[in-house]
């Protein structure tokens, strides 16, 4: 276990929450947020060891209590202390590889059996009043679609089997969240755990966590240049037939609403809007006239999407979206980009 700010007595009452995978982007703003909503969280990381990467964790731990433990979602039990005695559960850790070399054993297995690993471990806990998975609207539209005007929300489910037979660009990752949630819906079922999907698409927004490999070094690749990012925002937006996005600040408003809206029940996509790289450079260009934009690299994409990422169930239970626009999603991130060097100032 590595650095722990043990709940004081006073804090017996909180509501406890476990998310899993504190080093990362997403858990980062859900474990502060929480704190700030008077919970007391546990949360796990592969390498406590590593001060630099769970630097923000101790940062963190100043909001109120919070306990780091290690865990891995390759090793059987190594959730069961983070999650004893908790309410909550958020399993955000994951696998996120785009790119792996070997898709089935980096991404897909560890996905699966990482996923049932924790879930097991909050069965075992006995105090789990809900679970929320964190999955991803790669699960719902990697699925062949013929011309445009797809609208895809909860009922679409990517195509496994087509992943795997054509193993085009990602098809790991959408093939891992599927396979996942089924995994995790069938654990639920069998042993009676309150598990609620969150499926978000692309996040965008500053959050704690200081070193990033995900989503903010791509959306911020049309400013920064990073020619590598800006390929992977490309295969979002093949993969996904549009850049749909949402507030990293949404997301996590999200997964509590989840944990404590008792009525909610299977999956919820998170979707504030959808726009496409093209529609993207433009807006970029035209706010932010100090950065060069590259629209060259992206000028053969198409200019509308092609899918949109429909999320009405979330709102139609209550939800309200802070982050409604480009200007909104956009706002701190940039900032946070040039704090962590991903964007020159
Ligand atoms: N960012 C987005 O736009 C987005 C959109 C939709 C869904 N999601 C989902 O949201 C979740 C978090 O994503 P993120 O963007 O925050 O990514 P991230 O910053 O890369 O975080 C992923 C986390 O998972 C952990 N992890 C990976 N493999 C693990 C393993 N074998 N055992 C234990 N922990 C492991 C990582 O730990 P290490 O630091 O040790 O690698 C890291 O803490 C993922 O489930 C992702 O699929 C993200």
């Amino acid at each position: 276990m590595a650095s722990a700010a043990a709940p004081a007595a006073g804090d017996a009452r909180r509501k406890t929450a476990c998310v899993t995978g504190g080093s990362g982007y997403i858990a980062s703003e859900l474990i502060k947020m929480l704190l700030q909503n008077g919970y007391a969280v546990k949360t796990t990381v592969r390498h406590p060891e590593d001060t630099e990467k769970n630097a923000h964790l101790k940062v963190l731990q100043e909001l109120g209590p919070l306990e780091v433990f290690r865990a891995d979602l390759d090793e059987e039990g190594s959730f069961d202390d983070a999650v004893a005695g908790c309410d909550y559960a958020f399993l955000v850790a994951a696998p996120v590889a785009l790119m792996p070399q070997n898709p089935e054993k980096e991404v897909i297995e560890p996905a699966v059996r990482g996923t049932v690993n924790v879930l097991r471990s909050c069965a075992k806990a006995g105090t789990m009043k809900r679970v929320v998975l964190t999955s991803s609207t790669a699960a719902v539209s990697s699925r062949p679609l013929e011309g445009d005007g797809h609208v895809l929300g909860e009922e679409s489910w990517s195509d496994v089997d087509w992943l795997r037979a054509n193993k085009i660009g990602t098809w790991a990752y959408p093939a891992s969240k599927v396979l996942a949630e089924k995994a995790a819906n069938e654990f639920a079922e069998a042993n009676g755990l309150s598990v609620v999907t969150l499926l978000p698409v692309v996040a965008v927004g500053a959050a704690p966590a200081t070193e990033l490999h995900t989503s903010v070094p791509e959306v911020l690749s049309l400013l920064s240049g990073d020619d590598a990012m800006v390929d992977n925002l490309e295969l979002i937006e093949k993969a996904s037939g549009g850049i749909p996005l949402v507030h990293v600040d949404d997301v996590c408003r999200a997964e509590i609403f989840l944990a404590e809206n008792q009525a909610s029940s299977g999956r919820y996509v998170c979707c504030s809007l959808n726009t496409t790289a093209i529609e993207l450079a433009r807006f970029l260009a035209a706010k932010y006239p100090q950065y060069k934009i590259k629209t060259d690299r992206i000028g053969h994409l198409p200019e509308k999407p092609r899918v949109r990422i429909s999320s009405g169930k979330l709102a139609d239970e209550g939800f309200e979206y802070r982050y409604k626009n480009l200007d909104e999603i956009y706002d701190d991130v940039v900032v946070y980009g040039r704090a962590l060097g991903i964007l020159p100032y």
